[in-house]
């Protein structure tokens, strides 16, 4: 079935490789060949943070140097980022975590996705006529705000897993909230582009904003003393603290008063909120398996597809540099959405072929359709016919994910290990802010529509139900140990982001500081997304000719990865945000 390229080009990304370490604490990231910054890389010997600020990687270490577990290190970790990097995730959000235990050498996945108020009904995003509404007409207010899961997630967590005492964790973030911190040059860009869209609610308004309604500006000082409360409550009393009480009373009144797009998250939904242990979802790849998070994340299943196809054909041999590269890695992302978009949603509500989606023998079936030697046409993209003790079928999906999120990596000294996404869905998500968080608009991610040419679509909205993600934390296994902790942010481009930096470092041998600079080029509906700026618009012309309409986009991703050897760790830090690699 391997395909040798016609078409011959020049080493694109040859220098974004086996580049030496740089050490985290760099302040200036030089620009390299790629058109990227270099990823921000660190090596050390027991214990590791890699994440998307600063300030929340080196509280996460401090408490790894202090004797707690990777787990405790996660909290530190995740308050800090809700605080400095508030766009992206917090306690008024959701996520995933794959975690490692080395004790007992098990891999763990827990679920804190948002649920879907007991009082949606499938209906939520359609207008007076029945057409699906605008995105950001849905997401702004609380209609979009589904019920938070990320406090229990890590109550659950640290009930599980943590060495220090819970009220001990919050006070890096605390501390943080009541002396303030630096605005930092990405968040002060991302406030100055949301311009009137952040400005719709008044206590948004009044903490993202100067009082001449100027938008702040990077190196302000910005306290949040409402969010240290918040936190001084969770540590005090845990998580019923955030979902009883006036925590609670807060996100309810600010969801129901939220004007003419206001929702129906009620106390109950907060009062019954469950953390879900999942089954995780691991697919064999050359010598390794490949672990995620199953539905509702549709990401395992989807990078496990993406790989088990390609599995079949000698990327090693191909090469980076090489179009045929691109148009397997492509095509294969186009299938695993066809099959993403009609059978994955939340297993609680809607039975899915897991099993047979990763089977070897359909992935092998599915990836002779990459025989050809030019894109697949449009018509030749649709869901595979999975085997499936089930005789549900379902109807094409129509969510529209942008891409906001935050990924963190941990290793702690005993060699447990953190995979974590979070998210409170686009940026800023639904621009509500109450207890001195913002608050998600994660039911944004549903399908809008509720049927698709009579069939009923498998990511519609139901009460209680959790909205499909493409969140990807990943920990990739050798002979049962894990070698390799990783995840991007990204909407439904984490799939091909994830992904792709699997087969870099799997199949074309680059280190994960490589990796995670490296440009990306993403397929997902027909279209090929190259990184505008970088040497993968290098490939444009080639792929062209193999007849694919190409995009040049933005990309922003955020990878954050660990590599765990032997000899100790080396962590790298995505050059296209602000985080770090730091550890000892
Ligand atoms: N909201 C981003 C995701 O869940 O994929």
């Amino acid at each position: 079935m391997m395909k040798r390229s016609l078409v011959a080009l020049g080493l694109l990304f040859l220098t974004s490789a086996g580049a030496p370490a740089q050490q985290a604490s760099d302040a200036v990231a030089p620009e390299r060949a790629t058109g990227l910054a270099a990823a921000k890389v660190a090596t050390a010997k027991t214990h590791m943070v890699a994440a998307a600020h600063p300030l929340a990687a080196e509280a996460g270490e401090r408490i790894l140097a202090d004797g707690g577990s990777a787990i405790d290190a996660m909290i530190a970790v995740q308050t800090v980022l809700g605080l400095v990097e508030p766009q992206s995730s917090g306690l008024g959000g959701g996520a995933f975590l794959v975690y490692y235990d080395a004790r007992t050498g098990r891999l763990t996945t827990l679920d804190g996705r948002e649920t879907a108020p007991m009082e949606a009904t499938p209906k939520l995003f359609l207008d007076d006529k029945g057409a699906p509404m605008q995105f950001f007409d849905a997401v702004v207010g609380g209609r979009s705000v589904g019920t938070p899961g990320t406090v229990m997630l890590m109550q659950e967590a640290h009930n599980r897993w943590g060495r220090k005492p819970w009220k001990d964790l919050f006070a890096p973030a605390e501390k943080l909230a009541r002396d303030g911190f630096a605005v930092s040059p990405r968040l002060a860009g991302l406030i100055a582009a949301e311009g009137d869209r952040l400005k719709t609610f008044e206590a948004t308004t009044a903490y993202f904003f100067g009082a001449d309604g100027a938008p702040l500006k990077a190196g302000t000082i910005l306290r949040n003393p409402a969010y240290a409360e918040t936190l001084s409550a969770i540590a005090g009393g845990g998580a019923p603290a955030f979902y009883t009480g006036a925590i609670a009373q807060g996100i309810v009144d600010t969801v129901r008063s939220s004007g003419s797009n206001a929702g129906v998250l009620s106390l109950a939904d907060l009062r019954n909120y469950q953390v879900k242990e999942r089954r995780p979802v691991c697919i064999a790849y050359r010598a390794l398996d490949i672990c995620g998070m199953g539905p509702p994340s549709s990401g395992a299943v989807a990078v496990g597809q993406v790989l088990g196809m390609l599995e079949n054909f000698d990327l090693k041999a191909l090469g980076r540099d090489n179009p045929e590269s691109w148009r397997l890695i492509g095509d294969a992302q186009r299938l695993a959405f066809a099959d993403r978009e009609r059978y994955l949603a939340d297993t609680d509500f809607v039975p899915a072929p897991i099993k047979g989606l990763l089977d070897k023998i359909y992935l092998g079936e599915r990836a002779k359709l990459l025989d050809g030697d030019k894109a697949l046409a449009g018509d030749a993209v649709t869901a595979g016919r999975p085997e499936w003790d089930h005789a549900f079928n379902f109807g094409r999906d129509a969510a529209l994910e942008l891409p906001s999120t935050s990924h963190f990596v941990i290793v702690d000294k005993a060699g447990n290990v953190v995979s974590m996404t979070a998210t409170i869905e686009n940026g800023f998500g639904s621009r509500l802010m109450t207890g001195g968080f913002l608050l998600n608009n994660e039911l944004t991610d549903f399908s809008f529509k509720t049927h698709d040419e009579g069939l009923p679509v498998a990511n519609r909205v139901e009460p209680s139900k959790r909205p499909r993600s493409s969140m990807s934390p990943t920990i990739v296994m050798k002979d049962g140990k894990p070698v390799l902790a990783i995840g991007s942010p990204g909407g439904s481009q984490i799939i091909g982001y994830v992904a792709q930096a699997l087969i870099a470092h799997i199949d074309w041998g680059m280190d994960v500081g490589a990796v995670v600079s490296m440009p990306h080029l993403v397929n997902r509906f027909g279209p090929y997304d190259l990184e505008a700026g970088t040497d993968a618009e290098k490939l444009a012309e080639p792929l062209k000719a193999l007849g694919y309409e190409v995009k040049l986009s933005e990309m922003n991703s955020g990878l954050h990865a660990i590599a765990i050897s032997p000899d100790g760790l080396t962590g790298a830090a995505d050059p296209r945000r602000e985080g770090i690699a730091v550890g000892k």
